[in-house]
């Protein structure tokens, strides 16, 4: 059933909130000030999450959407905002969720290099007879062959390819070598496409490393490259460095090379043999990767500085716990998540007594609501 709503305000990542027969009501592809029709796709106990079905009264904001797949696909949410607009929002955004976790602090927001076409790293999803990404907020697959945010390379190796019954697809492109990785993920196994790797070799400013397609890779190169210059310099001075989810190395090879002692960590086995494998082709001699998940929480009592980059859910209880009683001197947090990252950082200055230097948010994900945040603790 349609029903009518008009949007009150943002709500994070990028969706817009209004209220229908008093409940909260979330829905994307909206702006604040919009009288729209919705038709709703969840049912919770206090709120609902609805579908844009037409604009009725539009913002003067809004923009015509570059992407012919907007609203449809659940890839970006933002394409009705212009750039500049979505840059505000997102900073806005992280303000507002760091200072609701009591956070005290103003964050600055770096924009991509490349607000389009920056997207190296893909899953595609098989089904119903095609290949592409999630409509929003539904399992079917929407093909998506005029995406504005996939690289250049990623598009051309998409083009021409035919969903598998068996399989998604995952997608790596190089932005140092142009090296593309193509492999379907079959359920017990990694089968790679005919005339494509694995793997490809990147460099983010420190040296090549070796990723997979199949395994966790950043999304935005230049972008990367700029958090890794920053997390970098703030790391420097620290001799005993720990780092929690490690992958397969990209912070940890800048990270071990300026380091005296390095002790890394990470749950997944073949990113660990990977992540060591990059260690050692660059002659890392001040530690290695174990694998570990976090929530052993394994931390040196030497060690000085911890670095984390979890996934969305956050920082493992354990792990917080273990850095509030440690001796550690820095916590250097890098999430694609500013809620659950505000939600531990609070913890880590309430209960460690740790103080916020800084939090910095970077468009990691643009013409999306989503952002990477990189924040700096010190006792
Ligand atoms: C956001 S990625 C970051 C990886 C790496 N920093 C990079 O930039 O490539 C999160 C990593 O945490 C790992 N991970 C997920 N859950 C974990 C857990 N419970 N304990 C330890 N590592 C975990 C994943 O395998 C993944 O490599």
């Amino acid at each position: 059933m349609n029903f009518e709503i008009t949007v009150d305000r943002w709500a994070w990542p990028g969706l817009g909130m209004g209220y229908y027969q008093g409940k909260a009501t979330f829905l994307a592809a909206v702006l604040p000030g919009e009288r729209v029709l919705a038709q709703t796709v969840k049912a919770g106990k206090n709120h609902l999450e609805a579908r844009l079905v037409e604009v009725l009264e539009p913002s003067p904001a809004r923009i015509p959407s570059p992407c012919p797949h907007f609203p449809d696909c659940g890839g970006c949410g933002l394409l009705h905002l212009s750039y500049e607009d979505q840059l505000v929002l997102k900073e806005q955004q992280l303000n507002e969720i760091a200072q609701r976790a009591g956070l005290k602090v103003t964050a600055g927001f770096t924009p991509s290099p490349q607000p389009w076409g920056y997207r190296h790293k893909a899953n595609l999803k098989s089904g119903g007879g095609k290949l592409g990404l999630n409509r929003y907020r539904s399992a079917q697959v929407l093909a998506v062959p005029e995406c504005k945010v996939f690289s250049a390379g990623l598009k051309q190796a998409f083009s021409g390819l035919e969903p598998n019954r068996e399989a998604d697809l995952a997608a790596l492109e190089s932005q140092d070598t142009g090296q593309v990785a193509l492999v379907w993920l079959e359920k017990n196994r990694q089968q790679p496409l005919s005339g494509f790797g694995q793997q490809v070799f990147e460099d983010y400013g420190q040296g090549r490393l070796e990723l997979t397609a199949a395994g966790f890779a950043q999304s935005n190169p230049a972008v990367t490259r700029l958090i890794l210059a920053d997390l970098l310099s703030a790391a420097r001075g620290y001799g005993r460095i720990a780092e929690h989810y490690a992958g397969a190395g990209t912070l940890s090879l800048g990270l071990a090379l300026g380091a005296e002692q390095y002790f890394g960590y990470e749950t997944h086995k073949k990113a660990v043999e990977l992540g060591n494998r990059n260690l050692k082709a660059h002659g890392v001699q001040s530690g290695q990767i174990r694998e570990s998940n976090a929530e052993a929480a394994l931390l040196p009592d030497s060690a000085q500085l911890l670095v984390v980059d979890p996934p969305r859910a956050g920082m493992a209880s354990a792990l917080i716990n273990k850095a509030i009683h440690s001796k550690l001197e820095a916590v250097l947090y890098l999430s694609c998540d500013p809620m659950t990252q505000a939600r531990d950082l609070a913890r880590l200055v309430q209960e460690g007594g740790f103080g916020l230097v800084w939090l910095k948010g970077y468009d990691m994900y643009a013409q999306t609501g989503h952002q990477e945040a990189l924040a700096l603790l010190v006792r």
